[in-house]
């Protein structure tokens, strides 16, 4: 079947069209006069790939590098980088198994450890110097460090793909938005792990928004509620045996989503997908599915064309302070969050989120219009299935339409699609709607931590979280952003008392 307009691959008209008109992205005039590198690969040239960040879905990121279709391949893992040399050990195994032929970092040492494996904080600057213009570094630590390896990868001029959340704070928004205008001038290829953006389902449900199916948008929900999961939830450190030994600094990476710093908690970390899937469709409703056609740093002054919420207002809390064996919580998440969002033109995002076992569970977006309803996705990331109503529920009997085909991975599509734009030197820079993403869900989440009202530009401009991470290069006792007191409590937010700042 033929591919969905709006499946956001560089060849849509919809992404050709945003390329034209927004002058965002190499525009012909801002770059008139400046040559445009040769960057891209070859389609006989093997792709060298370095993972940064070998955990759980870094491993997954680098099998989906070696996995893309033989027309976007070759492609090959040569070099990886961790703090941890247990985190690096077994995703190296695993790959290795997986994918014999494609996992090449040289001889083994007497560490265990190939030789283009590297441990560290700086190591992510060893595992990018193996790589060449056109070759893919992937970023899939913890969010705070994304704009500091990002930074680095563009300045060497190498194609990135960095997973979401892009930003933990307003100050890594903007640092990424300043670092993407050299990666735009570079022509450099960057996919952001928003994979919902790749569903095939969503892209023409998408299409069907934007061709008014649903008429004006007037309202969109989203939902991520569900037990503890990752490491949201944290016991005191001393009560962790396997953790006992760790530096703070370590420790608070180890367990990221307990630590607002390192990733915007639980906040960005789940709902950043739903949240950003909302945007989406309101973005579609406005014609512009992909992007924003305003300026982040002027949102009041490019209202017209801004796609992204200007407000939010939410609520949250802590019910539970000990886990059933009765050892207590001391990480900095609420364990649920509502969140009223307000677009310019009046449209609301409702978003609810909660991270506690036992309650009703559900994990999806809807779309309310003048004309109809829509289930953009109602379980999970895959499949999704995206669905039209007539009226205001999803009753079976006023469906006006499905997507037609089974869906694919879009955890696979998202890298065929970059490899595509690599092989055949397409416009792909998803790192601004990502950090725009996650600056909504800053947004938010600020607002449910300080009990205010928080705009736009107040997010952006808020104190930054890590001051200095691109300094830390050890685990010196200082370098850890927050601190526990002496029972291990870190400092957790208190609407309505730390209202600048939120915690
Ligand atoms: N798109 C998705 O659906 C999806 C799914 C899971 C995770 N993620 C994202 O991927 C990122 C990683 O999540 P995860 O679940 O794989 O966590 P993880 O803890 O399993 O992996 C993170 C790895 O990064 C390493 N690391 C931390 N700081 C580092 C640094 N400064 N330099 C080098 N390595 C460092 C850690 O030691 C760890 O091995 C997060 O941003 C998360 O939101 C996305």
């Amino acid at each position: 079947m033929a591919k969905p307009k709006n499946f956001n691959s560089s060849e849509t008209p919809n992404r050709r069209e945003f390329i034209k008109t927004s002058g965002k992205v190499a525009g012909a005039s801002a770059l008139a006069g400046v040559a445009i590198p040769h960057v891209h690969a070859n389609v006989n040239d093997t792709v060298k790939v370095a993972l940064v960040g070998a955990g759980g879905r870094g491993t997954g990121a680098a099998s989906n590098a070696l996995s893309v279709s033989a027309g976007h391949g070759p492609t090959k893992l040569v070099a990886a980088a961790d703090i941890f040399e247990d985190k690096l050990k077994s995703s190296l195994n695993g790959l290795s198994k997986k994918h014999k032929e494609k996992v090449d970092l040289g001889k083994t040492g007497k560490n265990g450890l190939p030789q283009r494996a590297y441990i560290g904080f700086e190591a992510y600057k060893e595992a990018i110097s193996n790589l060449d213009k056109g070759d893919v570094a992937i970023f899939t630590t913890p969010p705070a460090f994304r704009w500091v390896f990002y930074k680095y990868a563009v300045e060497r001029g190498v194609n990135v793909f960095m997973e979401k959340p892009v930003t933990a704070d307003g100050y890594g928004t903007k640092q990424i938005l300043e670092i993407n205008k050299m990666a735009k001038q570079k022509n450099l290829k960057v996919g952001v792990g928003l994979m919902c953006r790749h569903s095939r389902a969503r892209g023409a449900m998408a299409d069907k928004i934007q061709e008014g199916a649903v008429g004006d948008v007037v309202l969109m929900r989203s939902y991520r509620m569900h037990g503890p999961v990752a490491s949201a939830r944290s016991i005191p450190q001393k009560l962790r045996n396997e953790y006992k030994d760790l530096e703070e600094i370590r420790w608070q990476i180890r367990r990221f989503h307990s630590f607002i710093w390192a990733s915007g908690g639980c906040f960005n970390d789940y709902y950043i997908h739903n949240i950003d899937e909302c945007c989406w469709m309101k973005a579609a409703a406005m014609g512009d599915p992909e992007h924003t056609g305003g300026d982040a740093l002027n949102v009041m002054g490019s209202l017209d064309k801004w796609t992204w919420p200007i407000m939010a207002q939410a609520t949250g809390g802590k019910h539970f302070t000990k886990n059933r064996q009765g050892q207590p919580y001391v990480d900095q998440n609420f364990d649920n969050y509502s969140v009223e969002y307000t677009y310019a033109d009046g449209t609301k995002l409702m978003h609810y989120g909660r991270t506690i076992e036992g309650c009703h569970n559900e994990f999806a977006s809807y779309i309310h219009g003048t004309k109809g309803f829509g289930t953009f996705s109602k379980n999970g990331h895959w499949p999704a299935p995206s669905t039209l109503y007539s009226g205001l529920t999803p009753n079976p009997k006023n469906e006006t339409w499905k997507f037609p085909a089974r869906e694919t991975n879009p955890y696979q599509d998202e890298w065929e699609d970059l490899l595509d734009a690599i092989r055949n030197d397409k416009p792909y820079n998803e790192a601004e709607r990502g950090a725009l993403a996650s600056q909504v869900c800053n947004m938010g989440r600020m607002a449910a931590h300080t009990g205010q009202r928080v705009m736009w530009d107040d997010a952006l401009n808020a104190d930054p979280l890590a001051p200095g991470i691109e300094k830390l290069v050890g685990l010196g006792g200082d370098s850890a952003p927050v601190k526990a007191d002496a029972n291990g409590f870190y400092p957790t937010p208190q609407p309505g008392i730390t209202k600048k700042r939120e915690y």
